[in-house]
């Protein structure tokens, strides 16, 4: 592993998609900055961290054989990852929002963005953002928001946070080259927030519905059997779980 600290960027996700397309990339690169001007989120939105307050970091990973219809693999593998090193601290009631929002109860600590190139069928690399809301005890615009203080009422240190995360994730990536891909989305599966309980849904039109959630397919769509629909799958901008 090769970890480059800055002091200020505007995002750890451009700066090493852009540093990857100028160098040769060593595998397994992070980078990781106190203060991240412009972050990125899912969907085209933003991210916002607080200097000093939260975690903001990137990892460059290269891929052997991992096919493109299985990239939702990775997003397993992250957010189940984050999943553990969340217990490892002992963090409460951590759970994987689909696609991979972690929470604690039913608050967001942590969010994921993956981007990959890919090669004819399969993926050749990736780089994935994560941030997670460490010490933050006010969220102005997201009340919905948590942080791990939050949820323990326990000020962390920011770096052995980062090496329990960036363990635990590495480790869940080499799995992925294992090919265990079923054993995975079980393992994500039991994860998910609110699976096999009655949620509310809103569509991209702000209608809603309700549906019980059953799992994920095999490319990452929701499952769900809806009230008045039956049984549905959703793409990720098809569908918003409200709760
Ligand atoms: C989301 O939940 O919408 C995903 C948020 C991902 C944020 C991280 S912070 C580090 C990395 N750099 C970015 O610009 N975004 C990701």
């Amino acid at each position: 592993m090769n970890i480059i600290k800055l002091n200020a960027i505007d995002s750890t996700n451009s700066y090493l998609k852009q540093l990857a397309k100028e160098t040769q990339l060593q595998d397994e690169t992070v980078v990781v900055t106190n203060k991240q001007l412009s972050g990125r989120g899912q969907m085209g939105n933003g991210w916002s961290s607080r200097e000093g307050q939260s975690l903001t970091f990137s990892i460059f990973k290269v891929f052997n054989g991992l096919l493109a219809e299985r990239q939702f693999a990775i997003s397993m593998a992250v957010s189940l990852g984050i999943a553990a090193a969340m217990n490892e601290l002992n963090i409460p009631n951590i759970s994987i929002k689909w696609p991979n929002d972690i929470l604690s109860a039913k608050r967001k600590i942590g969010g994921i963005l993956i981007e990959n190139v890919l090669e004819g069928n399969f993926v050749k690399q990736a780089v994935i953002g994560i941030g997670i809301n460490v010490n933050e005890t006010h969220f102005l615009k997201l009340p919905q928001a948590g942080s791990l203080k939050l949820a323990t009422g326990k000020t962390f240190q920011l770096d052995e946070v980062l090496q329990i995360i960036l363990k635990s994730v590495f480790n869940n990536l080499e799995m992925l080259s294992q090919n265990d891909f079923l054993k995975m989305k079980q393992l994500y599966e039991n994860h998910l927030f609110q699976k096999e309980k009655v949620s509310v849904f809103e569509t991209p039109t702000a209608s809603h519905f309700n549906g019980i959630i059953k799992g994920v397919s095999e490319i990452g769509e929701l499952l769900v059997d809806t009230e008045n629909q039956g049984f549905r799958k959703f793409q990720l901008k098809e569908v918003k779980l409200i709760f």
